[in-house]
């Protein structure tokens, strides 16, 4: 079968915090085309029910599917978390059996445990993901040894999204919570920022720990994982088209995602509106 001319790789987030993945992943494998979808007019998804961010993400998928992408990675942890497997398992076989969707929780999960001394690791993320417990869950499959702490931060998306993270006020928010994961063991000496939007804060975190406690963020491993999956997978890597292009697509204002977007993809980008069905 011939290469589609069109396949790009999708890649969606409820908002912004996929950009940050996407950048890393274009970096590693700059050859493929992709394809980026922000759920900006609904998001944040992080205090949302499961059926609510499953069925977001669902639609959202598809919406990538219609538009040739072959294999979606949901570079939002809270999606991941709430949404992948039930799409895998349940959706994926019904609706396009040929088609993959990956997450990024399980790059960071795999590996945690060899950046930890004292066998205590933390993870932060938002309230859907902690609550969820899928770290707690992958971590114990590559390292059960590990004992996990965790603390969701509702407040650090919205302070990201709203460009308000680099004021005074967001440190106050920043400072609770990197202190509240401390509270609970002080012996933790590797964290994951278990959400794609903190990279931006990564700087400001670290000033509440100390410098020998690790961060892991997920951009450059995912990216490797992603690297890796296409070379154990060649029936699926064919399958992607080669122009080194780029494409954004915004639910929500393109203006004001441009505007955005460039603080997390670290280049200007230009972005086209999708339309979804509100009325389901
Ligand atoms: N960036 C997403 C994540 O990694 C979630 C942000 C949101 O709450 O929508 O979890």
């Amino acid at each position: 079968m011939s290469v589609p001319e069109h396949s790009p790789i999708g890649v969606f987030d409820s908002g912004f915090g996929g950009l940050t993945v996407l950048k890393e992943i274009v970096k590693e494998l700059p050859q493929y085309d992709y394809l980026y979808l922000g759920d900006n007019a609904r998001a944040p998804y992080g205090s949302r029910s499961y059926e609510t961010v499953y069925e977001y993400t669902l639609e959202c998928v598809k919406q990538l599917f219609d538009k040739g992408c072959h294999l979606v990675i949901l570079a939002c942890n809270t999606a991941s978390a709430k949404a992948l497997r039930t799409i895998q398992q349940k959706d994926l076989p019904k609706l396009a059996s040929n088609k993959r969707v990956l997450g990024v929780i399980r790059p960071t999960t795999e590996i945690i445990g060899n950046y930890s001394s004292t066998k205590q690791v933390g993870v932060l993320g938002t309230a859907g993901t902690v609550s969820s417990g899928s770290y707690i869950v992958e971590i114990e499959k590559f390292f059960p040894e590990l004992k996990v702490f965790q603390e969701a931060c509702p407040m650090w998306v919205p302070l990201i999204e709203n460009n308000e993270f680099d004021n005074k006020g967001a440190e106050y928010f920043i400072k609770k919570h990197v202190e509240a994961l401390m509270k609970q063991s002080p012996k933790i000496d590797a964290i994951i920022l278990g959400c794609t939007h903190y990279p931006l804060i990564e700087n400001k975190i670290k000033k509440f720990l100390s410098p020998d406690v690790k961060l892991l963020s997920q951009g450059n491993l995912v990216a490797k994982g992603l690297k890796e999956y296409l070379n154990r997978h060649p029936e699926m890597e064919k399958n992607c088209s080669k122009n080194g292009s780029l494409t954004f697509f915004t639910t929500d204002m393109p203006e004001a995602f441009d505007k955005n977007a460039s603080l997390f993809f670290g280049k200007e980008v230009k972005a086209k509106h999708l339309a979804l069905d509100f009325r389901h």
